[in-house]
């Protein structure tokens, strides 16, 4: 089989390396650092299977338009993408659904938006209702701080149009939990979950991010935990989708919370985790390609099967990450972690300088991957990887998967 992989990331190095394993694999545009990248648009290429990556392009509908050149997409239509494009749509789907999520309400004037944090106990939690790289949500204990976002989402001062709609929720505590499910239109099985790690500082410090590692497995996680999912998320939103006329062939992601009322839905993505993909799919031991050809057909036969091995991804990124980073210095290194047993690493934010040379050229950079029999063995091959790895001003999180980061 041949596969596209659309996209240019770790989360698209990754599918690359993996589908790579039973098929021929293109990724478009990919990136200097992924074998196989072309430059030629999706439309132009034949392939057995197109992969969309990233949200940007589903909720632009780009599924939709492989889909009516008689390509087969796993990804969902611009219609299913709106669970990620549209946070208030998504929140008021899944009422619809019965899926327990945080209360919340949707506002696009600030004097209502007001009255409604007045109501609630910090955490406050502000998100905007459009896309934001995974930036667009403030947690904060603050009152001042809060009301301040509000009025800097509305405005369009934060996130230009996709915050001037905003949903604010009430906060909640506990693990939480990726779970991404590949869903054919009606039915959906699971991949094994992963926790990752949204701040850029260590112990959780500092501003939302898209992530700044992984690991997988998840000690917490139970076969009761996946029913769960399963029985109370993935099921009813598909069929709430279905009922809705909306037939969604693609990953959902469900991220979750523990909270001390059971699991929460935070949000759904509409694809494969970045960086959760990085430390799922290595694991799995069936043919992935076929799985998602089968789910882009509208008939999923095969179950994911997984390794026990333990993975986790280490995230170095660029100086001023999750601001604007700074960009085109050289990576020093690779060389010396390419033959490194146990070790993986993920081009995300990569370009070349005109010697060839692999660069800096976005805020998360690589995403450098360890894997062995337990959590501590791939972690320790992670961060020895890594610390063989430099540029001026790499910043990493130093606690991923550390002990005291694993939920009890
Ligand atoms: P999201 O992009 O919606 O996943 O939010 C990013 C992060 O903000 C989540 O991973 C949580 O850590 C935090 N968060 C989102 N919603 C809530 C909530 N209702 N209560 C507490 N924390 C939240
Ligand atoms: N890791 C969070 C995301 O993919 O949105």
């Amino acid at each position: 089989m041949k596969v596209c992989v659309i996209g240019s990331g770790g989360r698209e190095h990754a599918l690359a390396d993996v589908l790579g394993r039973d098929a021929e694999v293109v990724v478009t545009p990919g990136n200097p650092g992924i074998p196989g990248s072309v430059a030629t648009p999706p439309e132009e290429l034949e392939a057995d299977l197109f992969v969309v990556g990233p949200e940007v392009p589903l909720v632009d509908g780009l599924a939709d338009r492989l889909r009516a050149s008689g390509r087969r997409v796993f990804g969902p239509g611009a219609d299913g993408a709106r669970l990620e494009g549209s946070k208030a749509w998504m929140k008021e789907l899944v009422a619809a659904a019965g899926v327990p999520t945080a209360r919340h309400g949707t506002f696009d004037s600030v004097e209502p938006a007001h009255a409604m944090l007045d109501t609630l106990t910090p955490p406050f939690v502000i998100k905007t209702d459009g896309l934001a790289a995974g930036k667009g949500v403030v947690v904060t204990e603050s009152l001042a701080e809060a009301r301040n976002a509000v009025g800097d989402y509305l405005s369009g001062v934060s996130f230009g149009d996709a915050g001037r709609t905003l949903v604010i929720e009430e906060g909640l505590s506990g693990p939480e939990l990726s779970v991404l499910a590949v869903c054919d239109g009606e039915r959906a099985v699971l991949l094994p979950p992963a926790q990752d790690f949204k701040r850029i500082g260590d112990g959780d410090s500092g501003p939302n991010t898209g992530g700044m590692g992984a690991y997988s497995p998840v000690p917490i996680v139970t076969d009761d935990v996946l029913s769960t999912v399963m029985d109370r998320f993935v099921g009813p939103t598909l069929a709430e989708l279905r009922r809705r006329g909306i037939d969604y062939r693609g990953v959902l992601y469900a991220g979750l919370m523990f909270t001390a009322d059971g699991p929460k839905l935070i949000e759904y993505n509409v694809r494969f985790g970045d960086p959760e993909t990085q430390v799922v799919v290595p694991r799995l031991t069936n043919d992935l390609a076929q799985l998602l050809a089968e789910a882009a057909d509208g008939r999923i036969r095969s179950e994911p099967t997984v390794s026990d091995d333990a993975h986790v991804t280490v995230i170095a990124a660029a100086e001023g990450y999750p601001g604007a980073p700074r960009t085109g210095d050289v990576i020093a290194g690779l060389d010396a972690v390419a033959g490194l047993d146990g070790v993986a690493v993920y081009a995300a934010g990569v370009g070349s300088d005109p010697s060839g040379r692999l660069v800096t050229a976005g805020g998360r950079v690589l995403d450098v991957c360890g894997h062995g029999a337990t959590i501590a063995e791939a972690r320790q091959r992670a961060y020895d990887a890594l610390g063989r790895i430099s540029w001026p001003g790499m910043q990493f999180r130093t606690d991923i998967a550390g002990a005291a980061s694993l939920p009890s």
